[in-house]
């Protein structure tokens, strides 16, 4: 079975094919991907309606792309999946809206996807993939949250942030430092010339006994500090930098092993943007080996927004007969959706 899968939720125009074979392996056939980010980084944030005329225009191109790098035309497509939420009502509406009409068009069914689901499967387009049941820690920018999962469709939350999360910390704290929007990937790059020791930043809800975050204060510590160095800030950056990924990456991964130890798993599945940080992944190889547990990642190139992860999504619910698929062209999407709610 071939799917086509459109992701358009925020600021990534994402576009992929993914296989499911006889033996209903997935393998990604090809994928495009198109990053808003050049464009609202005069903004310091994403700006939705420029995020949804983006996504208009890219989709399109992006989809020729993707069949031809396939060697598959149009007609040989049998499912066309597309983000449902959450996401940016407009943006989603352009992912939305494209499956659904080229799905009509070929008498093909739509899919909805959640993008969270999306992030949590995506280790399945691994090399090595994770065996049910497994914990995950679902970091992204608008996300933080540890699930057992037990299969497809099913998703238990163990604990998540009260607050900001992983990747708003990390864009927030770089933005204090300078660097721009989205700022994860430039903090952490200027972390690696930093001493994570330098300053003894805050740990919000490390001991508490749950497996909630909070990463709002941390954000305040990093403005006071940065603060407090005034024009030193530039010579101290990448102290300040390696310090702020320190205590992030130490509350994750404390808090994951916490998971795995009280749910008696023995696979961490890692899923969303600040998977891809390089300190994050050093520290839970070290952490799971030491409780004798392991860790899955989904390829460094979708950690981040992706298409392929929502076509994935899409053809594991359809296997598992958990997908709601529509041929009457009708659609919604839904900016506001938790995972608890996804057969909602
Ligand atoms: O999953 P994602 O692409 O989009 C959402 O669904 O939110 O995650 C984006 C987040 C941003 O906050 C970005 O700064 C962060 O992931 N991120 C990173 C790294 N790469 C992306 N944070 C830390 N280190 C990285 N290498
Ligand atoms: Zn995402």
């Amino acid at each position: 079975m071939k799917v086509l899968g459109f992701e358009s939720s925020c600021d990534e125009t994402g576009v992929a094919l993914v296989e499911t074979g006889d033996a209903g392996v997935p393998r990604l056939l090809a994928e495009a991907l198109h990053s808003q980010a050049a464009m609202h980084a005069d903004y310091g944030g994403v700006v939705p309606e420029l995020a949804s005329r983006d996504h208009i225009r890219r989709v399109l191109p992006l989809t020729r792309e993707v069949l031809r790098m396939a060697g598959c035309s149009l007609d040989q497509i049998d499912l066309v999946a597309y983000t449902r939420g959450p996401g940016l009502a407009g943006a989603l509406l352009v992912g939305a809206g494209t499956a659904v009409a080229l799905a009509a068009a070929l008498g093909r069914p739509a899919l909805g996807v959640h993008h969270l689901e999306g992030h949590l499967l995506s280790p399945f387009l691994a090399d090595d993939p994770p065996q049910f049941p497994f914990v995950a820690l679902l970091v992204s920018g608008g996300h933080t949250q540890l699930m057992d999962v037990l299969g497809v469709g099913e998703y238990r939350l163990l604990g998540e942030t009260i607050d900001d999360a992983a990747g708003e910390a990390f864009d927030k704290s770089a933005k204090l430092l300078g660097l721009g929007y989205p700022g994860g990937p430039a903090l952490a790059q200027l972390a690696e010339a930093g001493n994570p020791k330098a300053f003894a930043l805050p740990r919000p809800l490390l001991h508490s006994h749950d497996l909630d975050f909070s990463f709002a204060g941390l954000k305040t510590a990093v403005m006071t500090q940065a603060r407090k160095l005034g024009p030193e800030l530039e010579a101290r950056g990448a102290d300040l930098a390696a310090s702020t990924q320190a205590a992030i990456v130490d509350v994750l991964v404390t808090k994951s092993l916490r998971a795995l130890v009280a749910s008696g798993r023995k696979r961490l599945v890692v899923a969303g943007g600040v998977g891809a940080n390089r300190a994050l992944r050093a520290a839970l190889d070290n952490g799971t080996a030491r409780i004798g547990a392991r860790v899955h990642y989904p390829p460094l190139a979708l950690c981040t927004d992706n298409g392929a992860m929502i076509a994935l999504a899409a053809a594991l619910r359809l296997q598992q007969g958990l997908a709601r698929s529509s041929l009457d062209g009708a659609f919604d999407v839904r900016p506001r959706w938790s995972l608890q709610e996804i057969d909602l």
